[in-house]
């Protein structure tokens, strides 16, 4: 049943199956899907042009919000579709056409994918494929589980294609607070004075002029796979907990904290999850992905709102929200990710931003995306929109990968994600290094000292006081401050044997 689901008279006339709208894509055009970490994704076009592709191969640029679910990245990547993908992935099929550079990828602040649309520093969009819940009379669509850069995507792409996912129910409706940035040099500051502001509309609006065909979907999203809290992960998640306990007792914060973002992974959901044992109340989240931690919180009674731009969550916590939209519906509000992620809005609140790093140096640099420096893993997402102008960016790290052959604090890492100047906090399961307020020597015996294993530290240490004696205001031996990913490569550790 759809027909209450277009409530714009004539466009009835438009439904088309996936494979008649795969047929309107032409070779080179730059493409747009919603979906943002794999929620509120094209569940149906995309997976058809995959499949047209096998018979009548094209390449396309395509940009999403974020990741999207179903492999859909996987089987356009296997049809060879792909030419070009922005702003972030986390498909390992093709993460592995990205490092064989048969995909070119632009690893993008989440935040300002929209922003280099509208100010035209990238090619227009030829069609966006955007998933709704239905069409409003005047043309305009209420999304799904994301929002992603729908809002800026059907703004500013040539022609459109809605897929109505009949499987969301009608009480997502009022869920969404659509507003846009407005374009230079004349944008107005969104009123977003708390996670829990309503500023705009609660649909996308829309030409519907642009549109070029709807199709009609029954695909629930792809559930979250998020691997369940482990020891080292909670030891993590109780040494944040106790940090903030201390901070409320210096007077620092209330009980309340500030706004809290968290990141993506295994860490961070079991980061957030470590917030219902603390002695916290009337907490808030201004972040962008909500995991089933962020309903944990909720139903514990201990987070009063949570403000994102998608919900990401495992199946039965999908059945269970979707089946409660209403009892969520004043908790939660979704929002276009250039205002989840506007460093305007998140220095306003005072966000605490809690991130996953890879690896960190010991001054406190971090690499969030690239192994060994050199492959790509998902991507920066929106950590640096977060950690760069947060009231307090911290980062969680295990102090160990691969099994112990891999340190996570490294002398210099070999890639920078979040510099030195954008870290406060670097937490692993051996303890937590607060750099607020210190000078680079002194952080890189904080971090030694707290974060890196004790396979590790003697070798640190040994580097940081040889380096020292050199000399600088950030000591290092470049010869051989990146002697533990050669030792990696060739002996499949970093350790020393
Ligand atoms: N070198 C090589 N590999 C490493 C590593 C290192 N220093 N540290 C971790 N890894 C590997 C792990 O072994 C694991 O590999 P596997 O998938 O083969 O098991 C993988 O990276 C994920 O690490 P894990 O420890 O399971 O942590 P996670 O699930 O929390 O993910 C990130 C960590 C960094 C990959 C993930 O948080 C991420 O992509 N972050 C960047 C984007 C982001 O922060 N977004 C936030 C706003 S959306």
């Amino acid at each position: 049943m759809y027909e209450d689901r277009i409530l714009r008279a004539g466009l009835e006339a438009l439904i088309i199956s996936p494979k008649q709208a795969a047929a309107l894509f032409k070779d080179q055009m730059v493409v747009a899907s919603s979906g943002f970490t794999k929620s509120g994704d094209s569940k149906a076009v995309l997976a058809a042009l995959a499949e047209r592709a096998k018979a009548d191969p094209l390449k396309i640029t395509l940009m999403t919000g974020a990741s999207l679910g179903h492999d859909t990245d996987g089987m356009l990547t296997e049809a060879k579709v792909l030419s070009m993908r922005l702003p972030f992935q986390v498909d390992p099929v093709l993460r592995k056409a990205i490092n064989n550079g048969e995909v070119l990828y632009i690893d993008q602040h989440l935040g300002e994918t929209a922003n280099l649309l509208k100010a035209n520093n990238f090619p227009k969009i030829d069609i966006a494929i955007l998933e709704a819940t239905l069409i409003e009379a005047d043309g305009s669509i209420v999304p799904t589980t994301s929002i992603g850069n729908s809002a800026a995507f059907a703004e500013l792409a040539d022609h459109i294609i809605i897929e109505i996912n009949t499987t969301i129910p009608f009480s997502i409706c009022g869920l969404h607070d659509i507003v846009s940035l407005g374009n230079y040099p004349n944008r107005p500051a969104i009123p977003i004075i708390a996670a829990n502001s309503r500023v705009g509309t609660t649909s996308i609006p829309l030409n519907p002029d642009k549109i070029i065909g709807i199709v009609i979907t029954n695909t629930t999203d792809s559930p979250a796979e998020i691997a369940p809290a482990d020891e080292t992960t909670s030891a993590i998640a109780a040494r944040l907990v106790a940090f903030f306990a201390d901070e409320v007792k210096k007077g620092h914060l209330t009980k309340s904290l500030l706004p809290l973002q968290a990141g993506i992974g295994k860490v961070a959901n079991s980061v957030l999850s470590g917030f219902i044992d603390g002695d916290f109340e009337h907490l808030t989240m201004y972040s962008e992905v909500l995991q089933d931690s962020t309903f944990d919180l909720l139903d514990s009674g201990k987070l009063d709102f949570a403000s994102g731009s998608s919900i990401t969550v495992s199946e039965p916590y999908y059945e269970k929200i979707f089946c409660n939209l209403e009892h969520y519906k004043n908790k939660v509000v979704l929002r276009p990710q250039d205002i989840s992620n506007s460093a305007a809005i998140i220095r306003r609140l005072g966000v605490i931003a809690i991130n996953t790093a890879l690896e960190c140096d010991i001054y406190g640099n971090v690499n969030s995306t690239h192994v060994s420096g050199t492959n790509m893993m998902n991507g920066i997402g929106g950590s640096g929109d977060f950690s760069r102008n947060a009231y307090l960016s911290i980062f969680v790290t295990q102090s160990l990968a691969k099994g112990g052959a891999i340190s996570s604090i490294v002398p210099m890492v070999s890639h920078v994600d979040h510099t030195e100047h954008d870290v406060d906090i670097i937490v692993t399961e051996q303890g937590l290094a607060d750099l607020r307020g210190l000078a680079p020597r002194q952080r890189a015996k904080v971090i030694i000292e707290n974060c890196a294993h004790p396979d590790y530290k003697a070798d640190l240490l040994d580097y940081f006081e040889r380096a020292s004696k050199r000399g600088g205001q950030t000591p290092h031996l470049l010869e051989e401050a990146f002697s533990c990913y050669i030792r990696l490569r060739e002996t499949g550790t970093m350790r020393r044997s």
